[in-house]
């Protein structure tokens, strides 16, 4: 049988047909007080400002992204996942780059996200992308961890 890592990644807008497996990827990415609801991924499926987009290896879901914009107003990146087995290869960054792409497209011109001041792996994603420190929202999530509000000008 072919090595599952020799199939490439391909970067795809998100469908209906996915939302059991990133229902899944969630999961197993988030602690039950920081996971999104199924309804809130419909949600983001379903309105079109907002971005989302899967990663796959043949017919298998690695991660996704989603991001929002608004006229006049920074889009944000909601949320990024990637599978636990599939992590260090590339796939995060890629699916960060084709959503800056997708925003390039609408000319926004800042992108914004906010992250856990504890989550090493994905702080150092952002760094490495270009992503600087504004501000920090105390006690932001239900753990009472705090969050970083990171943000990056994307304009041509
Ligand atoms: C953060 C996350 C999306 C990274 O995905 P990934 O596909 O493994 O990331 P990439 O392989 O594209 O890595 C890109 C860079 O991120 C950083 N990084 C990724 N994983 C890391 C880790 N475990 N430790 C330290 N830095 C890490 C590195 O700078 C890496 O660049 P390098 O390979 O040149 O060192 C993934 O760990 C994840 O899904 N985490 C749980 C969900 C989450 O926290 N999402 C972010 C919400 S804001």
């Amino acid at each position: 049988m072919p090595d599952k890592r020799s199939q490439q990644i391909s970067i795809r807008d998100a469908g209906l047909e996915d939302l059991d497996a990133i229902l899944k990827i969630e999961n197993l990415c988030f602690s039950q007080d920081k996971a999104y609801p199924l309804n809130l991924f419909l949600y983001y499926l379903i309105i079109p400002e907002y971005h989302f987009f899967v990663a796959e290896r043949g017919k298998t879901l690695s991660g996704f992204i989603i991001g929002g914009e608004r006229e006049g107003a920074d889009a944000w990146i909601i949320t990024l996942d990637v599978h636990p087995s599939e992590r260090k290869q590339g796939i995060g960054e890629s699916l960060v780059y084709r959503l800056e792409g997708a925003f390039q497209e609408a000319r926004i011109g800042r992108v914004r996200l906010q992250v856990g001041v504890r989550n090493i792996s994905a702080l150092n994603l952002y760094k490495k992308l270009g992503y600087c420190r504004i501000s920090t929202l105390r006690a932001y999530y239900a753990n009472n961890e705090d969050a970083y509000i990171m943000s990056k000008l994307i304009g041509k």
